[in-house]
């Protein structure tokens, strides 16, 4: 999206890419994941010779003054962020740089990785040559790249030089939010402020939720009486099965580890992570205080992505529930609009699954329907039509799309967080 992004707005852009299947990819154009709009805008750039591809640093070097560094920095097993990707493009760049570059760090990393660079890249490096590190995260969503990339709420540009802020004032001269100019380690530490703060919403809602179904509180005017304060607002409060994807679970778990290594009290997020941990199973529990024994039962699972318009299923509660549905020997019946293909390969396990292209099809003879993602079609369900292909009308909503009152009029059993049991 960064390279698209810039080569629209008249820059040169060259991209580097190391693996091979997606440098094929998106070289003749296709990008290897959905995400609406973006397609069209990398083809109208490489047709305009405004973006190209490349495995080589080298052409890289010799092309661009400025190199944004977007690899990967997954969760490592110990919680922490993994900057495996991020040191051997480092390595990678020092062993090849002949003069001058500015490096800005755009993946999520750590406060002090720009030091870690520095200091990787100075033990890599030909002899005497300047480079400087910046630090400018990235806050687009997946499922609106576009609109995020061209629309930010505002720039973190995390600078130490003169140089650096020219090169970057000229690169975002075209962005017209709020600029932040800052130092690296700063920038570095807002985006995992800020991942920190939505997950903190999230994982608040959802104990909100939990309340309401303890006391029969209604949890939807709770949530509009809330997100009606413009202190609070109305974004990131709805209840739910809880947060997954790309960046809040990582960036969570890898922020909790920079409060350990300061030693600084990070408890609060601690209980943001585990109150979320606890979502995809609280699933499995409402599903069984209407269904005693799942064995052999056939369940349809709606939403496989970690939201909609992605198909990106990484950290996605789906993994965790369908996991748990086929421990219980439940025959599960899939359906997502776009993550069938992700899925498959994130789950590597193919008993007891069946994939489906047709949501009511997914449904036929089953015993329950699981919902886990807020894609437009389940939202506008012909409930009549649902209900005739299922055995059982059970819904268990781990977005809560439907107003209780109406479903249920349908003759639905309707489960959902926030909803007291009983009421059900
Ligand atoms: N995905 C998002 O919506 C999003 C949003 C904000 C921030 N971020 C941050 O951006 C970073 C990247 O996220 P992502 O989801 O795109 O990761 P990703 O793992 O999907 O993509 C990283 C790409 O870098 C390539 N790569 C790795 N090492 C390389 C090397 N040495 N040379 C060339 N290419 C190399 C990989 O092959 C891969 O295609 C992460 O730090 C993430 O936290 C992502």
């Amino acid at each position: 999206m960064t390279s698209a992004g810039f080569a629209s707005l008249e820059n040169e852009v060259m991209c580097v890419e190391s693996n091979q299947a997606i440098l094929a990819d998106v070289s003749s154009g296709k990008v290897p994941i959905f995400e609406p709009e973006l397609e069209n805008l990398v083809n109208k750039c490489i047709k305009n010779q405004k973006l190209q591809f490349t495995d080589q640093i080298k052409d890289v070097l010799e092309f661009a003054e400025v190199i944004f560094i977007c690899v990967g920095t997954p969760q490592a097993e110990d919680g922490k962020a993994d900057l495996r990707q991020i040191e051997s493009v480092a390595i990678d760049i020092a062993e090849n740089l002949h003069g001058y570059k500015l490096l800005v760090e755009k993946s999520t990393v750590p406060i002090g990785t720009h030091i870690r660079l520095k200091n990787t890249m100075s033990r890599h490096l030909k002899g005497k040559i300047g480079f400087d590190i910046a630090c400018v995260p990235e806050f687009l969503r997946e499922g609106n790249a576009l609109k995020d990339f061209f629309n930010p709420d505002r720039v973190i540009l995390g600078i130490e030089s003169e140089n650096s802020k020219k090169l970057l004032q000229d690169i975002y001269k075209d962005f017209e939010c709020p600029k932040i100019w800052t130092n690296p380690a700063t920038a570095e530490l807002i985006k995992y402020a800020s991942n920190g703060f939505l997950a903190m919403k999230i994982s608040y809602s959802n104990m909100l939720a939990d309340i309401c179904e303890a006391t029969g509180a209604d949890v939807d005017s709770l949530i509009e009486g809330i997100g009606q304060d413009s202190r609070i607002g109305k974004e990131f409060i709805n209840p739910g099965v809880g947060y997954g994807g790309s960046c809040l679970p990582k960036d969570v778990s890898a922020f909790i580890d920079i409060f350990d290594q300061n030693n600084v009290n990070n408890g609060l997020l601690k209980e943001v992570d585990s109150i979320n941990r606890l979502r995809p199973h609280r699933i499995i529990t409402k599903l069984k205080s209407s269904i005693k024994n799942l064995e052999n039962k056939r369940i349809a699972v709606w939403g496989l992505a970690f939201k909609p318009n992605t198909d990106d299923v990484r950290n996605a509660p789906s993994l965790e529930v369908v996991n748990k549905l086929i421990e219980e020997k439940v025959t599960v019946n899939c359906h997502d609009p776009q993550a069938i293909n992700q899925f498959k390969k994130a789950l590597n396990k193919n008993t007891n699954l069946t994939f489906f292209d047709d949501m009511y099809e997914s449904a036929r003879d089953c015993d329950a329907l699981i919902i886990l993602t807020e894609w437009p079609d389940y939202m506008a369900t012909n409930l009549d039509e649902l209900k005739a292909k299922m055995s059982n009308p059970l819904i268990v909503d781990g977005r809560g799309i439907f107003k209780p009152s109406e479903i249920q009029k349908s003759g639905f059993e309707y489960k959902a967080f926030g909803l007291k049991e009983n009421n059900n």
